[in-house]
């Protein structure tokens, strides 16, 4: 069994009204999950209430349209969940013996940060809070001691609200084209002797590991950056990239992480892309890792992305019966057969249909392997626009 048996949902993308948010949190309590990692801060859209840089609770949370795949919506989107509010969940959470783990995503994916503290980039003033899916150029400027300091600023107000021991700081999906056209950013490269782009970003990442260690607190990064050498040990790595040599290597010298990985368990992929039996057949005992690197396996997670999801029922089926397969790898309990895995779904599904959660029909649970690149065309004609290629290719 984990120690750490977590559920990420993404509050930024689409947001969730926080009675919703406790009804699932309350099922997972009942699946034994421990920890809920809250994705608060994105391009599209930033969640948390901070006092100090009121600009963040009113600019930075409003989208004025939404363009996530092929649904548009016209009308100006988002909210800011106040401190009480998630204080109330934080409370909520306790009572169930659930952690709960904030996400301030930096130094990238923080376009919708940007739009309203542009003082923070590399020099570009116009900065758009963005309306669809994809990774985008817009992030901090790393070099400026004043980004470290309003990081710290709002760090200290999270920490406030979050009282645990873990504090998630991104550092996925960074695109380095900002930083190579910013005259700071080049100088402070090369005072430093780094070419690597990775390497620099965690020269910041450090600074607020180190800062957060400073509080008794760890930060847990995305595994983008275990490429970079020179990552903090102390820093938590969320595996979501597979197959990451690196990662293998931050483990095995003595880095703790945890596992993640997006072909297994993220819930924002159709059924048809990723079964039921497939999360079931997740092996955390990665390729690579030695006996000391398993020992350094702290917990899986399983992520709920939400660019596409936007209502409570179709979120539940999502994740409902998938996050039980996870549930049982991170209890200990994934040596059964899958048949008779099954068996405990169905028992768990009528006691969580008894609280009102909704699952997905049996029907879709289980595909074989055959039927992932249908799955994966269906995905992509329902989501992927022309839009989305051209924005990932060329977006600012
Ligand atoms: C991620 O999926 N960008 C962590
Ligand atoms: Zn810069």
């Amino acid at each position: 069994m984990y120690d750490y048996r977590g559920f990420m949902i993404d509050s930024a993308r689409h947001y969730q009204p926080i009675e919703d948010i406790k009804e699932i949190i309350r099922a997972m309590a009942k699946l034994k999950f421990n920890k809920f990692h809250w994705h608060l801060t994105e391009d599209q859209g930033w969640r948390i209430e901070i006092e100090k840089y009121p600009l963040l609770n009113t600019k930075a949370a409003i989208r004025p349209y939404s363009d996530f795949g092929k649904t548009h919506r016209d009308e100006p989107y988002g909210i800011i969940y106040t401190k009480d509010e998630m204080r109330d969940i934080v409370k909520f959470c306790g009572e169930l013996g659930i952690d709960v783990i904030p996400e301030f995503d930096m130094p990238g994916h923080t376009s919708a940060l940007l739009s309203a503290y542009p003082e923070y980039s590399c020099g570009k003033k116009d900065i758009k809070i963005k309306t669809h899916q994809g990774i985008y150029k817009d992030i901090l400027c790393i070099a400026k001691d004043e980004t470290v300091e309003f990081v710290k600023d709002i760090l200290d107000e999270i920490m406030e609200i979050f009282p645990y021991e873990y504090i998630h700081i991104g550092g996925d999906e960074v695109p380095s084209a900002q930083w190579e056209n910013c005259v700071l950013c080049q100088s402070v490269m090369n005072t430093l002797g780094i070419t690597d782009y990775t390497e620099y970003q965690n020269t910041f990442i450090n600074k607020i590991i180190d800062y957060l260690e400073s509080k008794g607190r760890h930060g847990i990064v995305w595994n983008d950056i275990a490429k970079g050498k020179n990552l903090d040990k102390r820093a938590v790595i969320q595996y979501w990239k597979e197959n990451d040599k690196a990662t293998i290597e931050f483990i095995n010298s003595g880095g703790k992480a945890i596992l993640s990985p997006f072909s297994y368990y993220y819930t924002d992929y159709y059924y048809e892309i990723t079964p039921l039996n497939r999360v079931y057949s997740f092996n955390p005992d990665l390729k690579g890792l030695t006996e000391e690197g398993k020992k350094n396996i702290i917990g899986l997670e399983t992520p709920m992305w939400t660019e596409y999801v936007e209502t409570k029922e179709y979120m539940q089926k999502l994740m409902f019966p998938r996050v039980i397969a996870t549930a049982y790898t991170a209890l200990g309990k994934n040596d059964m057969p899958y048949s008779r895995f099954l068996c405990d779904v169905r028992a768990i599904r009528a006691e969580l249909e008894k609280d009102g959660i909704v699952f997905e029909d049996e029907k879709e649970w289980t595909y074989s392997r055959a039927h992932n690149p249908i799955g994966w065309k269906k995905f992509a004609n329902d989501h992927y626009t022309k839009d989305f290629f051209k924005a990932l290719k060329d977006n600012e």
